[in-house]
C-alpha cells in the first residue's frame, strides 16, 4: 500500500509544459529576466493583490536579501515557531536573532511580549505568518513605527492569503514568499520579496542579480538568486490551477474538522473571521492525558500504518545547536512554543488527497 503523504507537489500539465519549453528553446534565452520572468512577476502580482514583486531561486535567499537590503544589523526579534530558514537568514546577515514566545491561539509571534525584548541593539522584527495563518500586522506595526524598527514578513506559507479582501504580503517592510515544491504553489524551487514601491524593486532586483545596476557598476554586495525561464514557465501554468488546489485543501480541512471536532485531547485551528486562508497544512495538537496517548506515540502509529504527518515544527529552532546559547532561547522564555512544538502532528494537507487516504488518516487518529 503507498503512504499518505504529508504533501504532494502541484504539478502543471506536462503538454503545456512542453509547449512553453520549445518557446524557451527557439529563444535560447532561458535566464536572467527573460520574457517568462517578467510575464511570472505581472502574473504574481495580479493574483496576489501586491504592487511588486521579485521572484528568486528559492525562498531562503529572499530572507537574507530582504534583510541586506534594508541594511538590518544588530538584533532581529523573530519567532522560535518556524522552518530554520527564517532565523539562519538573521544569522547569515551577522545579526542576532531574539526569540519572542508565541499566541496559543494563532502558533505567530505575540505581540503582547515583543517590546519587552526590544534593546537599544534592536533594528527589526521578523515575524512569520506560521502555517499561513495572518500575524496581528495592526499591532506589530504600531510597535514598530513606536521604536522605529522594520518588520519583514517571512511569508513563506502564505501564498495568497488575505485579510478582509487585503493581500497579508502587503504588511510590513517587505514580505518574502517560498515557491518549494511542498507548498501551496510551487515552481519546483523559487520564491519571491513583495515590496510596495519601484525603487526598492529596483534595488532588491540589483541584489538578486550581484548588484549589478549596469554593465559596469554594482551597488552592493549582491548575491545570485534570479529565476531560470523554465521555472517561470512552470510557475505560470500552475497559476492557473492553484484556486482549484486551494478549494481542494479547504475541504480537506472541512473533512477533518468534521471528524474530529469531538476528539476528546485533540484541538486544531478553525477559520479566522475575515480571513481568506490558503490551508497550507493542517496541525493537530495532542493533549497526552486527554487523549491517552502521547502526540510522539499517535506520530509513530500514524506512521506505521502508512499515515506519513510531519512535526512541524518540532525542535523548535530555539533548541538547535547554533541559537541554544543566546540568552532568549531558555524554556523559560518561550514556554508556549514549546508547549506547541511538543503536541503538534500536522496531518496529510494536499490537493490530491483521495477519500482512502482521509478515511485511513482520520481513523488512526479516532482509534
Ligand atoms: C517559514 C519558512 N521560511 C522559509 C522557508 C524556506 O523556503 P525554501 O525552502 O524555498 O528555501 C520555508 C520552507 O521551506 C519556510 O517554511
Amino acid at each position: 500500500m503507498k503512504p499518505v503523504l504529508v504533501t504532494s507537489p502541484l504539478l502543471p500539465n506536462l503538454n503545456e509544459f512542453n509547449e512553453l519549453l520549445q518557446e524557451i528553446w527557439d529563444s535560447k534565452w532561458i535566464t536572467n529576466n527573460g520574457s517568462f520572468h517578467r510575464k511570472l512577476e505581472a502574473a504574481l502580482c495580479e493574483y496576489l493583490k501586491v504592487p511588486y514583486i521579485s521572484l528568486f531561486t528559492n525562498g531562503t535567499l529572499p530572507l537574507l536579501t530582504a534583510l541586506q537590503s534594508l541594511r538590518i544589523t544588530g538584533e532581529v526579534i523573530t519567532t522560535p515557531y518556524s522552518f530554520v530558514a527564517t532565523t539562519h537568514s538573521i544569522w547569515w546577515n551577522g545579526c542576532r536573532p531574539v526569540f519572542v514566545d508565541i499566541d496559543p491561539s494563532t502558533g505567530n509571534i505575540d505581540p503582547d511580549r515583543i517590546e519587552a525584548a526590544i534593546t537599544p541593539k534592536t533594528t527589526a522584527i521578523m515575524p512569520v505568518h506560521v502555517y499561513g495563518k495572518p500575524c496581528d500586522t495592526r499591532r506589530i506595526k504600531e510597535i514598530a513605527d513606536k521604536y522605529g524598527l522594520k518588520v519583514i514578513y517571512d511569508a513563506a506559507h502564505a501564498f495568497g492569503v488575505e485579510v478582509d479582501g487585503e493581500s497579508v504580503l502587503n504588511a510590513g517592510d517587505l514580505s518574502t514568499l517560498s515557491f518549494h515544491a511542498t507548498k501551496v504553489y510551487n515552481t519546483i524551487e523559487g520564491g519571491a520579496i513583495v515590496m510596495h514601491d519601484p525603487e526598492t524593486k529596483r534595488r532588491i532586483d540589483y541584489l538578486k542579480n550581484f548588484g549589478f545596476a549596469n554593465e559596469v557598476e554594482v551597488v552592493g554586495p549582491g548575491i545570485n538568486s534570479k529565476m531560470d525561464e523554465m521555472r517561470s514557465a512552470y510557475g505560470l501554468l500552475n497559476l492557473k490551477q492553484v484556486d482549484a488546489a486551494i478549494e481542494a485543501r479547504h475541504q480537506v480541512a472541512i473533512r477533518y474538522r468534521e471528524a474530529l471536532r469531538d476528539v476528546e485531547g485533540i484541538t486544531f485551528f478553525d477559520d479566522m473571521p475575515g480571513v481568506r486562508h490558503n490551508y497550507s497544512y493542517f496541525p493537530i495538537f495532542v493533549d497526552a492525558e486527554k487523549y491517552g496517548m502521547t502526540r510522539d506515540d499517535l506520530y509513530f502509529k500514524m506512521k506505521e500504518n502508512g499515515v506519513l504527518g510531519r512535526r512541524y515544527f518540532y525542535p523548535l529552532i530555539s533548541t538547535f545547536s547554533t541559537y541554544r546559547g543566546l540568552p532568549s532561547a531558555t524554556k523559560e522564555n518561550l514556554p508556549q512554543a514549546h508547549k506547541m512544538a511538543d503536541s503538534v502532528v500536522c496531518l496529510p494537507m494536499h490537493h490530491a488527497l483521495s477519500e482512502e487516504d482521509l478515511t485511513l488518516t482520520i481513523s488512526q487518529i479516532l482509534k
